[in-house]
């Protein structure tokens, strides 16, 4: 049996915790006695998953912040400092798909800047503060779907072409090369990064601006109760990686669920790493060397 930590005068920082598999995790870290900080950008869903929070018995707080420009995850990094001196637990579970190619006002292609370039920049900016609660933990949702991703760090904006599946397989990767090469870099610090799939959840809000015949798939199989994963299911995985004592010193290893499994070997391959941490720094303006 799953054994949890404590998390009483512990600060949780859940990215996309307004709705879905976030909204659960938040509530359910709160529920161990964090005070857990929700990130998204609708106020009254994050005023429901606050109040979700502290029905749970924990502390809640929202912080308005749409995280496809770099201003606004810094903006949440500096609101997130002026109010809290540690952060124990950093869940980056936001993340969007488009139908269409977007661009953000930094004008990079939305999903990798939310799905991906956030995660890293919001890492670097609260890394002092993790270092300095550790034991602490980096929680990343992945997706199974990362496999059939593919980065061209040269094209990382995808200006020779788009396609929805791929744009968000591929920030899926990105996710997971990201959390391998963290974790390496954060070797004996005691802060930790893992990355999860959660499972496949039709029912939540991840489709609504996925194509037509997408979104007809996910509605129809939202009703069979022999396909996918529920929220609260799906957060298992989460919630374990952040609060479970048995993966308290796990670091950077993926998992589906609960279970370890084998990310795609391309996650092994140090030089794509090495050049999408570099590309990554560049587009959000930090020094690379880092941490
Ligand atoms: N659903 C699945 O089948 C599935 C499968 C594998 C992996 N995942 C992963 O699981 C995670 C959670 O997805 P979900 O299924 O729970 O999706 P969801 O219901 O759409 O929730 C996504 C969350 O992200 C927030 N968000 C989206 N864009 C944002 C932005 N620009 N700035 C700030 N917050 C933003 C949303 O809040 P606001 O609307 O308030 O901004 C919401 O809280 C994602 O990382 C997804 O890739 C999902």
């Amino acid at each position: 049996m799953t054994g949890f930590e404590d998390l009483t005068d512990r600060v949780a920082l859940v990215t996309g915790a307004t709705g879905g598999i976030g909204r659960v995790v938040a509530r359910r870290l709160g529920g161990r006695g964090a005070t857990v900080v929700v990130v998204g950008r609708s106020r009254e869903r994050g005023q429901a998953a606050v109040d979700e929070i502290e029905r749970a018995g924990g502390e809640g707080a929202f912080v308005c912040a749409d995280l496809a420009t770099t201003d606004a995850v810094r903006g949440l990094a500096d609101a997130f400092r002026e109010r809290y001196d540690r952060l124990d637990v950093l869940v980056h579970n936001a993340a969007c798909s488009h139908d269409d190619r977007r661009l953000t006002d930094d004008g990079y292609e939305k999903t990798l800047a939310v799905n991906h370039l956030a995660p890293y920049l919001l890492t670097h900016e609260l890394l002092d503060l993790l270092r300095a609660s550790a034991p602490a933990r980096v929680v990343s949702t992945s997706s199974t779907v990362h496999r059939r991703g593919e980065i061209d760090v040269d094209d990382l904006h995808l200006e020779s072409g788009y396609d929805a599946l791929d744009a968000y397989a591929r920030s899926k990767l990105a996710n997971l090369l990201f959390t391998i090469e963290l974790a390496a870099r954060l070797d004996g610090t005691g802060v930790t990064a893992n990355a999860v799939h959660p499972g496949f959840v039709p029912g939540s809000g991840l489709y609504r601006d996925a194509s037509l015949p997408v979104r007809a798939a996910t509605a129809v199989a939202a009703r069979l109760p022999f396909v996918g994963t529920s929220v609260e299911d799906a957060a298992d995985g989460l919630v374990r990686l952040a609060a479970a004592s048995e993966v308290a010193e796990v670091n950077g290893v993926y998992f589906e669920g609960c279970e370890r499994a084998d990310p795609d070997p391309r996650v092994h391959d140090d030089q794509l790493r090495e050049r999408l941490w570099k590309a990554s720094a560049d587009f959000v303006g930090v020094d690379p060397a880092w941490p």
